[in-house]
C-alpha cells in the first residue's frame, strides 16, 4: 500500500500533468453504436467506452492503418474483416502481397487466387466496362508502373494498339460489351504493332520496337500472367465471400503492382455503377497491405477511390508499416484512421501534420505496445469533440503473447525517476524473433532463448537476455547492434556491454 503524502506545487506544473493536460474523447454517443449495427474495435483508454465502428456516422468507409511491423495491423484487418462479414455480411477481397493473410483465408473457408502460380488475370478483359474506359484504365495503370507517360509517341501508339485490338474483335469501342464475349489480350496487341512495324511504312520505327517491347515484360513466354485468358471471373469477384489474391507468386514488384492497379480499377468500376446506398450496408471491403506503389501514386485508383468518399459500395483499407509510403490524400479524405505503434520520429511527424491531432496523443502512440491504437475519425456531425482518441488495445480474436525485458537492473535511481527512459520493451514473439535474426541467431538458438523467456513468465532482465544472447554465441557487435535497434542511448548501451565484460571474467 503506498502513502499520500501533500505537496505545494506552482499551478503551471499541475497544467503540465497529464491527468488535466490530456485530451477528452468524443461523446460515448457517438463512439457506441448498436452491437448488431456496427463492429466492436476495443474500449476507449480514458473513459473505458466500447467504441464500435460503423460506416454510418463517418464520411466515408475507406479505412487507412499505419504502424510499425508487428505492430498489429494485420490482426487488425483480420479481426475486422470477419466481424463486418458476421455484421453486414461484408465480403472481402484481400490484395495479398507476400501471402501474409493466405493460411488464415485458407483456415476461413475462404477462396484462394494464386496469380503465377496457376491464376491468371488478362489485363484487357472489360468484366462490362467499354472498351474506351478500359483502355484508358489500362494506359493509366502502364503510366503508374512504366516510364510510358515521358514518350507521348509510344503512349499513342500503345493506346491505339491496345484500342484496335478491342475493334478487330468485334467490340464497339463506347459501348458496354455484350455478355460473355471473349476479349483480346496483350498478345494481340503486341502482334498488331508488330506488323505495323513489319509493314515498313511508319515514320519512328524506334518509337514502335520500344512500345513493343515494354509490353511484352508483361507478355513474356512463361510469364504471362496477364495476357492470357483470365481465370477470375472479376464480375462475381466482389460478392464471393473471402477472397484472397496471393501475390507472392509473381515474379516482381511491378507485376504485383500491375495485378492489384488492375483488380482495383475493374472493382471500382463494377461499384461505380451501383453508387453508394446506406441501406445496402457495406458490401465489399477491398485490402491493400503494403501496397506502397498503390497507396502512393497520385493517378492510383486507391487514392482516386478514397478521395471520391462514399460513392463506391465498398471501403478500401490500406495499411502500412510505412505512412509516408501512403500518399497524402489517403489520409486527409479516409472517414478512419488507425495508428498502431510507431517509433520513428519522421513517420509521427507526417502523420501529425495529415491528421492534426495534440502533442499528448502523439506522446501517447509513440509509447503504444502492440495492439494499441490511436482512432482518427471524420464524423458526420458538426458537434465540436476531438476526432482522435485512443483504445487500450484492439480486442481481436487471438491472444497477444508479449515479451518482457526489464530494464531496472541496467538503469540508475534518476534514470530509473526519469519519465522520459522506458524501463522495459516489450515484444510480441514473432518481433523478437525477427530481431534475433536479424543479429544472425540460429533458428535453435532462438528457439532456446524464446522458451528460457517463456518459463520466466515471458519476462527477463536485459542482463539475463544478454548473457543468454552471450552463451548463444553471439558477439559483442552484434549484442549492440541489438540494444541500438531498440534505440537504447549511447551510455546505457555501454554500461550493459561492460557488464557481460565483468561477468565473463568474474
Ligand atoms: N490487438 C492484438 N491482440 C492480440 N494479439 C495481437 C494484437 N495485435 C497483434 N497481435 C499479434 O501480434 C503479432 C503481429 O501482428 P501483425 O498483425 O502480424 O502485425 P503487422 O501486420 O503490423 O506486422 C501477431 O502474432 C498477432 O497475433
Ligand atoms: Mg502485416
Amino acid at each position: 500500500m503506498s502513502i499520500l503524502k501533500f505537496q505545494y506545487i506552482m499551478s503551471n506544473e499541475i497544467a503540465k500533468r497529464s491527468f488535466i493536460s490530456r485530451p477528452s474523447e468524443p461523446p460515448a454517443s457517438v463512439l457506441i453504436n448498436d452491437p448488431y449495427k456496427a463492429i466492436f474495435v476495443g474500449t476507449t483508454s480514458i473513459f473505458k467506452v466500447p467504441f464500435s465502428w460503423s460506416f454510418e456516422n463517418v464520411t466515408n468507409p475507406h479505412i487507412a492503418v499505419v504502424g510499425i511491423t508487428g505492430s498489429g495491423k494485420s490482426y487488425f484487418v483480420k479481426t475486422f474483416l470477419i466481424r463486418a462479414n458476421y455484421i453486414w455480411g461484408t465480403n472481402a477481397i484481400i490484395i495479398d502481397w507476400a501471402a501474409e493473410y493466405l493460411d488464415w483465408v485458407r483456415q476461413s473457408n475462404g477462396k484462394i487466387i494464386s496469380l503465377g502460380k496457376g491464376d491468371y488475370l488478362n489485363i484487357l478483359d472489360l468484366s462490362g466496362i467499354p472498351p474506351i474506359n478500359r483502355t484508358k484504365q489500362i494506359m493509366n495503370a502502364l503510366e503508374i508502373l512504366t516510364d510510358i507517360s515521358m514518350f507521348p509517341e509510344q503512349r499513342r501508339l500503345t493506346e491505339e494498339g491496345i484500342e484496335q485490338s478491342y475493334t478487330n474483335m468485334g467490340f464497339k469501342l463506347p459501348v458496354p460489351p455484350p455478355e460473355g464475349k471473349e476479349c483480346p489480350t496483350l498478345h494481340n496487341v503486341i502482334s498488331l504493332l508488330q506488323e505495323k512495324l513489319q509493314e515498313g511504312t511508319y515514320e519512328y520505327p524506334a518509337e514502335l520496337e520500344n512500345a513493343i517491347y515494354r509490353l511484352r515484360q508483361f507478355a513474356r513466354e512463361g510469364q504471362d500472367f496477364f495476357s492470357r485468358k483470365s481465370t477470375i471471373d472479376m464480375k462475381k469477384l466482389a460478392s464471393s465471400g473471402l477472397v484472397d489474391i496471393d501475390l507472392s507468386g509473381l515474379p516482381d514488384e511491378q507485376h504485383r503492382a500491375l495485378a492489384a492497379l488492375v483488380i482495383l480499377q475493374i472493382l471500382k468500376e463494377r461499384m461505380r455503377i451501383e453508387g453508394w446506398n446506406v441501406n445496402k450496408g457495406l458490401k465489399t471491403l477491398v485490402v491493400l497491405d503494403e501496397a506502397w506503389k498503390i497507396a502512393g501514386d497520385e493517378k492510383s485508383d486507391a487514392v482516386m477511390i478514397v478521395r471520391e468518399g462514399r460513392k463506391y459500395q465498398f471501403g478500401l483499407i490500406v495499411a502500412s508499416q510505412n505512412p509516408t509510403d501512403i500518399n497524402e490524400a489517403i489520409f486527409s479524405n479516409v472517414g478512419t484512421t488507425f495508428i498502431l505503434r510507431t517509433r520513428f520520429e519522421k513517420f509521427l511527424n507526417y502523420i501529425q501534420s495529415s491528421l492534426n491531432f495534440s502533442d499528448a496523443i502523439r506522446e501517447e502512440i509513440s509509447k503504444f505496445g502492440v495492439g494499441q491504437a490511436a482512432v482518427d475519425m471524420a464524423f458526420q456531425s458538426n458537434l465540436n469533440f476531438p476526432q482522435v482518441f485512443t483504445l487500450e488495445r484492439i480486442r481481436g480474436e487471438e491472444p497477444l503473447y508479449v515479451y518482457r525485458i526489464d530494464m531496472t537492473e541496467i538503469l540508475t535511481k534518476s534514470e530509473l525517476d526519469s519519465r522520459a527512459m522506458p524501463k522495459d520493451y516489450q515484444f510480441e514473439a514473432a518481433e523478437l524473433k525477427n530481431k534475433l535474426i536479424e543479429i544472425n541467431m540460429s533458428s535453435d538458438a532462438i528457439a532456446g532463448i524464446i522458451s528460457a523467456i517463456e518459463s520466466n513468465n515471458r519476462s527477463i532482465s536485459m542482463r539475463e537476455f544478454v548473457g543468454l544472447l552471450t552463451r548463444n554465441n553471439s558477439n559483442t557487435r552484434d549484442i549492440i547492434s541489438f540494444l541500438k535497434s531498440l534505440s537504447i542511448d549511447d551510455i546505457i548501451i555501454t554500461r550493459i556491454i561492460s557488464d557481460i565484460g565483468m561477468a565473463e571474467h568474474t
